[in-house]
């Protein structure tokens, strides 16, 4: 997904603005660039590939005379990291976008759905494009409409002519310390310093120099100067939008030492449960959801059915929090993949309970799910990470995890949390329904409370263990996953895992399944990852275990410490510890997550972006 960052202050812009784009590197581009106000002149510089490139153009532009290093350094600026949607990935067209007269530059996310009729109207009028791109049509809008007098209005005129789901952030020369910006959809956050204010499209842009932050919400749009923060409605009503303190620091968004993000991230994962769970599990037999001011416990109330909608890898968090919702409190629920679900007219109403879970808050498959919900009359309730998403302001109630900045691509601490929030609910649930013994409800939640402390023990256990696995199996052409119940979400996230970081491919099947099809695949060269801890259906897991073996393929299983069966059965182990095993899921992942990681290593690959993807999917 594209970045956005802007800088309106007293400092010099250009370091500010190619740091920022570094913070927003995680979240997956293939060409960057910078504009800068200075000395009455407005300058781009762009570059294809990484970040590196547009620090090489920016120096060479510099060594040319260029305004990036004025006498007076540049105090106003926008930058930008491309993700190509319209237009292959070349030079022009990476942002920013200027228009005919070089007057107006902007960046811009997401997608112009009528830039085809507005371009042909420009044209007419004379503006001369330079790009393939859906978003240069801002740029002339915005030109065309300075007439009216200022930035403000002409953004303001041009927002209303615009159709799609965007962000965007424009400057002029006319006004060179403001920044205007409109948000449809797309996110946008004001940071606020002193005498300087800062425009992005994420928080970690300008983490290094403020905490203080304005949320834009869809629909508005925002004037920026170094002193002042107008938030406005694209009729021209200001707004009042009180300041948040985002409690994340700079050093959640660097690496601390480890190679990548995503080590880093599997080794917060201790932390991140034990932060998520912690004063909501502090009674003996019962689960506090109460007090938090995001969530009312009445969305628990009157309800006869429960839907869980998400994407990816929490649609699999989703589909454990179905099968302990069921388990422990007998409500009737269902999963649902986001993009199906809210294109499929589903059946749905006031005695609902839909739950939206999205780490980013920002997936917009799964707020459109969570609107087509409510609209219906359901009560909407959104698992997320991030305070001030979208997420949170469209769903009746929320419930956070607290897995800090995830940057790393691909999600391992934002998913084990999310798992643990579907525990907390399903027990709260089973509480209140009173579907539970309490002596049973003590028992999980003592073993749930003492889980983090499990995790740091797991993954160095996986460390080990996976060694000669990835060794072994990391120029294999396809792996597939097994599991039953629970176990199913395992594998189908532990296949995810693998698939989006190695660019192996990878399979997933509840292991019931293997004899109507899959078993067709096997052969001595194929790893089969089961997942084989102790539970109910283990036998049936060792019966298909038996049955791959039988084709000769090789068994990695996940298994509970100790079991010889499973031992017997299996070519290769990564253990976890004995917990219930409803929660099992939690620790069972993480050999998973790790191994990924490991034979991603091993096939030299970058796991923090991998290709194609992006961290937070904001457009259809
Ligand atoms: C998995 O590693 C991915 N990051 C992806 O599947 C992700 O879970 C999905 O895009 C949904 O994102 P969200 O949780 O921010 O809605």
């Amino acid at each position: 997904m594209c970045g956005i960052v802007g800088y309106v202050g007293n400092r010099p812009a250009q370091e500010i603005l190619l740091a920022g784009l570094r913070k927003l590197e995680y979240r997956g581009y293939d060409s960057a660039g910078v504009s800068l106000i200075a000395d009455g002149e407005i300058e781009s510089v762009r570059a294809v590939g990484n970040l590196d490139n547009l620090y090489a153009a920016v120096e060479a532009h510099a060594e040319n005379g260029g305004v990036a290093v004025a006498t007076r350094p540049a105090t106003t600026g926008i930058g930008h990291t491309r993700w190509a949607t319209h237009g292959r990935v070349n030079e022009v067209n990476a942002h920013p976008h200027f228009d005919t007269t070089d007057r107006v530059h902007v960046v811009v996310n997401g997608i112009v759905e009528n830039y085809m009729v507005l371009k042909q109207r420009l044209l007419d009028m004379g503006a001369i494009f330079t790009s393939e791109t859906d978003a240069e049509v801002i740029a002339h809008l915005v030109a065309h409409h300075l007439a009216l007098g200022s930035l403000e209005e002409a953004v303001r005129a041009a927002y209303n002519e615009l159709e799609g789901h965007f962000a965007f952030v424009a400057m002029t020369l006319d006004e060179p310390d403001v920044l205007v910006g409109a948000r449809r959809e797309c996110p946008l956050i004001v940071g606020r310093g002193d005498g300087e204010s800062f425009l992005a499209s994420a928080v970690p842009a300008f983490l290094a120099h403020t905490r203080r932050v304005q949320v834009i919400e869809n629909g508005e749009l925002v004037v920026v100067t170094p002193d002042d923060v107008k938030i406005m409605l694209p009729d021209g009503t200001v707004l009042d939008r009180p300041e948040e303190t985002i409690d994340w620091d700079e050093e959640t968004a660097e690496e601390a030492g480890y190679e990548t993000f995503m080590l880093k991230e599997i080794h917060e994962q201790a932390d991140a449960v034990a932060e998520t769970i912690a004063d909501r599990t502090i009674r003996e037999d019962g689960v506090d959801l109460a007090e938090e001011a995001s969530f009312d416990e009445a969305l628990l109330e009157d309800i006869d059915r429960i839907t869980i909608v998400a994407c990816g890898t929490s649609y699999h968090a989703g589909l454990i929090g179905r099968y302990v919702i069921e388990k422990w409190s007998r409500v009737y629920t269902t999963m649902d993949i986001a993009s199906e679900y809210r294109y499929r007219d589903p059946v749905v109403g006031p005695r609902d309970l839909v739950i939206g879970i999205t780490q980013s808050g920002e997936t917009a498959d799964t707020l459109a799910a969570m609107r087509l919900a409510k609209e219906r009359g359901a009560k909407v309730l959104a698992i997320t990470n991030v305070v001030g998403s979208q997420a949170t302001r469209d769903a009746d109630g929320v419930l956070f995890t607290r897995a800090g900045l995830e940057i790393g691509v691909a999600a391992t601490k934002t998913f084990v949390c999310q798992v643990a929030v579907m525990y907390l609910l399903a027990l709260r649930l089973a509480e209140l329904r009173g579907t539970m013994k309490t002596e049973t409800l003590r028992r999980i939640l003592a073993q749930f409370r003492n889980v983090p402390s499990l995790i740091d023990e797991v993954v160095a256990h996986a460390e080990a263990d996976v060694e000669p696995i990835a060794e072994k199996f990391a120029h294999s052409e396809f792996f597939l996953y097994i599991g039953r119940n629970v176990g199913v979400a395992v594998a189908l996230e532990g296949a995810l895992k693998l698939k989006e970081i190695s660019y192996i491919s990878t399979d997933a099947y509840a292991a019931g399944e293997m004899k109507h099809g899959p078993i067709a695949l096997l052969d001595e060269s194929t790893p089969v990852v089961a997942v084989a801890t102790d539970s109910p259906v283990l036998d049936k897991v060792i019966s298909n275990m038996a049955e791959v073996r039988a084709r000769g393929a090789k068994v990695i299983a996940v298994a509970t410490h100790g079991n010889e069966a499973v031992r017997e059965h299996s070519d290769y182990r990564l253990r976890v510890p004995d917990v219930d095993w409803m929660l099992q899921p939690l620790l069972a992942v993480i050999p998973l997550q790790v191994l990924a990681y490991a034979v991603a290593r091993k096939r030299g690959l970058n796991v923090d972006q991998p290709r194609n993807l992006a961290k937070t999917v904001t457009v259809e």
